[in-house]
């Protein structure tokens, strides 16, 4: 067999080690380095995972010629620059979501992309599980019909990530449209088959989250009075082919939900769906009557975050596509930024890829 590549994480914090089952049971790549500005970590991931590779600077990482393939952890606003970088250092490279907060930050991640000829995929674990891939199928067969009308929402009643790096804009770039809004946009856009966006109508408001006494439910935490990003956000995409999609997501609101509520719905001319419950719906016209069905999920049930892993590996290894090219990430930055931008501006927004 031949040797495995060699993976370097940036960032050896929660999500990393959500990534570490993916990298551990790979056949083609395990994880030979670890690089954090704090130091402190680098003990846990010793003894956890047995790496003794450690950069305090991500760049000694990325130099690092040892290394094949980077895993960018590290919180929102450092995505671009170390991705870059390790493309221009000649790595391939497999970076959380979002892939960066802003569309041109990402234009400049796919210029670097292709002057390296590396492969660049964002992370989207939910296109990873089996519900959602077999729904991908199921829609690909055409038994929607065009579809004309979307609705994606994620709604949180009291889960704020009461960490640095995501209630301050520096670190994040946004609060819960830009942290779980890039999930369900993302998933309502490839089950739809990326249409392309064209405008906008968002607001982004911080409603509950400088309340005294708010807190999350991941500990109690407080949530400092000092959060700079929204805490709602909710939006009316037009795209060109005249479809639309409705997006919601919040990470606290009065929403009777126990922890958090995930769906898309899609409304199509000769069918609707539901995600996750993989319910197909159609008209019997003929007899005056109704269907539900639901899918029976025959696929791999592999975590998601390990199976992205996997399959950038994969996807390296075999010389095939990016499993989450960058330019439908793209798509999605380009509506989120024009949530924000329609905030400010109070209006719907013109939106261009
Ligand atoms: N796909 C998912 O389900 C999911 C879930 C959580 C977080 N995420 C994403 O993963 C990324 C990290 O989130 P997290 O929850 O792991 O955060 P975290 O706070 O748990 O960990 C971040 C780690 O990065 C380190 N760090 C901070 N600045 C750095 C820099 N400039 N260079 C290198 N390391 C740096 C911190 O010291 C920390 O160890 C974010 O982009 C977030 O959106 C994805």
């Amino acid at each position: 067999m031949t040797q495995k590549m060699k993976v370097g994480v940036i960032g050896l914090g929660g999500i990393a080690n959500t990534h570490m089952p993916g990298w551990q049971s790979s056949q083609h790549a395990e994880v030979a380095a670890g690089s954090d500005i704090n130091p402190a970590v680098f003990a846990t991931w010793r003894e956890k995972y047995g790496v003794t590779r450690f950069y305090e600077q991500p760049a000694d990482l990325i130099n690092d010629p040892e290394i094949d393939i980077v895993d960018v952890c590290s919180p929102n606003m450092y995505h671009a620059e170390q991705v870059i970088a390790a493309l221009e250092a000649g790595k391939h490279v497999i970076c959380e979501k979002p892939l960066a907060p802003t569309p041109d930050e990402i234009r400049r991640m796919i210029a670097a992309r292709d002057r390296a000829g590396r492969l660049l995929m964002t992370a989207q674990h939910f296109r990873f599980r089996g519900v959602s891939q077999a729904m991908k199928a199921e829609i690909d067969t055409g038994v929607l019909g065009a579809v004309y009308h979307a609705r994606a929402w994620m709604l949180r009643r009291g889960f704020i990530p009461a960490r640095p790096g995501f209630l301050y804009k520096a670190h994040s770039g946004g609060g819960p449209c830009i942290d779980i809004g890039v999930h369900i946009l993302d998933l309502a856009l490839w089950l739809m088959g990326h249409p392309k966006p064209v405008a906008v109508s968002g607001v982004a408001r911080t409603a509950l989250a400088k309340r005294k006494g708010a807190f999350s439910q991941w500990g109690r935490a407080p949530v400092p009075p000092d959060m700079d990003v929204e805490d709602f956000a909710a939006a009316f995409v037009r795209f060109e082919n005249g479809a639309t999609l409705i997006l919601e997501v919040s990470w606290l609101l009065h929403h009777n939900t126990p922890d958090e509520e995930a769906r898309v719905w899609l409304y199509g001319t000769e069918g609707g769906c539901e995600w996750p419950k993989a319910e197909f719906l159609h008209t019997l016209y003929a007899n005056r009557q109704y269907t539900n069905n639901t899918l029976q999920l025959t696929q791999d049930t592999t975590e998601p975050h390990a199976l992205e892993c996997i399959e950038f590996a994969r996807a390296v290894a075999e010389g095939l596509p990016s499993p989450v090219p960058a330019e439908q990430s793209l798509y999605v930055q380009t509506i989120l930024d024009g949530i924000y931008r329609s905030q400010e501006a109070g209006r719907e927004v013109d939106v261009a890829l």
